[in-house]
């Protein structure tokens, strides 16, 4: 009986553990629920159209008919509820986009019922894709697919496999292109491949009474040749709005992030010339923060993009940062007062915050400002105040927070914390030494709470500690002298 009830808590702690959110979602407000609903019942409604239409409608249909609507609102829900596991941040507008996607296709499979599955589900596979993620484009794949109308052609069912397996390479490669150049790419091969196999499924018998002229190529559906084409413009279509799409519906896709993360933007061009030591500070941030989520198996290209702006903030007056002093005076100093002290130490994360904004950074690239602080203590201004009154309040010597809430986030906070004290390790010190250092850091951390929302396992942690190490090391080659020949002629 022990050993059941053993059994029974080990398997309810292992659910609640697959259950904790990485990040804390964000609220859906009733409006915007009502409103999903009455879409999802408006793509029921209409995907029952069919069973609901026949002139021989009967008792004996009424079952199916209810049967296939719950179906079809169960299949929804189903959808949505991937869409949110996947992305624990999705907003109700990416939650539209992809209802309001499902029931676009309902539409024009009605009003346009000769229209070929291909053109109508692997463009919108793209974005889900490339804006959400794989498995929620799979997922309205199939969802789409098995509700597409049986009565096209004769030819419907290998259609449907074609599209299916064309969408579901799309959703594949669109969660993981890293460029526009690539999206081109397979905005060509998709549409050729899936005319090559209906080629060699029909062979081109649809084709006897083509005749070429520009409205046969995009307005024959059933044509293989005109469906593929067709396919290709609209893919092609989406990739040129794509931009548009992203700041409409708040889309990270990882194109946009590549184009955050060039050094050349404005905003980043401003942090290197105004406080060159928060910079350089973030250079190498970058490189110990990419490292560690690499090997953890995380998002190289958003903690890459995070950090490059986690400390933006740090532009409202760079030189109380001790990185951008130059060996100058410190204003700290010269101001004499803990308190207000720490109060610019919080600017840093809500000017931060502002400039975010302004600059229009999408929300998982500003949510690194606020939480690579956390609620971390400013333990050298609390204790000084401490010297001077005992009595002060430690909250008013802390970060406003919020701590870590995703693995990304956390590693940032960590990199950010190890980095001064790697860069300042004498580097003759030894392996076990920087192992300790990186060890004890993460631990007050780990200790301090700031990474209980982030859901980082243990085995995760030392991970991130080996693969800090690993960078120490390659920093530490690169700031070894090598010696030098009279006339320097060696390379
Ligand atoms: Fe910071
Ligand atoms: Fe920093």
């Amino acid at each position: 009986m022990q050993n059941l009830t053993r059994l029974f808590n080990k398997i309810k702690f292992l659910w609640i553990k697959s259950q904790f959110p990485s990040r804390n979602p964000i609220k859906i407000n009733k409006f915007d629920k009502f409103s999903i609903f009455i879409i999802c019942l408006l793509i029921s409604i209409i995907s029952s159209y069919e069973l609901a239409s026949d002139p021989l409608i009967n008792l004996k249909l009424i079952l199916p008919l209810i049967l296939n609507f719950c179906e079809i609102l169960i299949c929804c829900g189903i959808l949505i509820y991937i869409s949110k596991k996947e992305n624990p941040m999705i907003n109700s507008r990416q939650i539209f986009l992809i209802i309001g996607l499902l029931l676009l296709v309902q539409i024009v499979k009605i009003k346009f019922s000769a229209i070929s599955p291909l053109a109508m589900i692997v463009p919108p596979a793209l974005i889900i894709s490339q804006g959400m993620g794989t498995v929620t484009a799979l997922s309205w794949v199939s969802i789409a697919c098995i509700y597409w109308p049986n009565s096209v052609d004769s030819n419907n069912e290998y259609i449907l496999v074609i599209t299916f397996i064309s969408s579901a390479i799309v959703s594949i490669l669109g969660g993981k292109i890293r460029s526009r150049a690539q999206l081109l790419q397979i905005s060509f091969l998709v549409p050729f491949g899936a005319f090559l196999s209906q080629l060699f499924l029909f062979g081109n018998n649809q084709r006897d009474s083509y005749v070429f002229n520009f409205q046969n190529l995009i307005l024959k559906p059933g044509d293989i040749f005109s469906d593929s084409f067709l396919l290709a413009m609209l893919m092609l279509m989406v990739i040129i709005f794509m931009p548009i799409l992203e700041s409409i519906f708040g889309l990270l896709t990882k194109a946009r992030l590549l184009e955050l993360a060039d050094q050349e933007k404005p905003l980043l061009r401003r942090l290197s010339i105004e406080a060159p030591g928060t910079f350089e500070h973030t250079l190498l941030l970058c490189g110990l923060a990419e490292e560690a989520t690499r090997m953890i198996g995380g998002d190289v290209d958003l903690i890459k993009t995070g950090a490059l702006y986690h400390d933006i903030g740090k532009l409202h007056a760079p030189n109380w940062f001790i990185e951008n002093q130059n060996g100058l005076k410190n204003p700290h100093d010269e101001l004499d007062n803990p308190l207000e002290s720490a109060k610019i130490l919080q600017d840093h994360v809500d000017k931060g915050l502002q400039i975010a904004r302004k600059y229009r950074l999408p929300k998982p690239i500003a949510d690194f400002i606020p939480e690579h602080q956390g609620t971390l203590k400013m333990g050298y201004f609390l204790f000084k105040a401490k010297e001077r009154d005992s009595n002060v309040l430690e909250k008013n010597f802390k970060y406003s927070g919020p701590i870590p809430q995703s693995k990304e986030t956390a590693i940032l906070m960590l990199a950010d914390g190890c980095e001064a004290a790697l860069r300042a390790m004498n580097i003759n010190a030894s392996d076990k030494e920087a192992l300790m250092i990186i060890s004890n850091l993460i631990n007050s951390r780990l200790i301090d709470g700031q990474l209980s929302d982030s859901n980082l396992s243990k085995g995760e942690i030392y991970l991130i500690k080996i693969s800090f190490l690993n960078v120490w090391k390659r920093i530490r080659h690169r700031r070894i002298q090598y010696p030098t020949t009279k006339n320097n002629t060696f390379s």
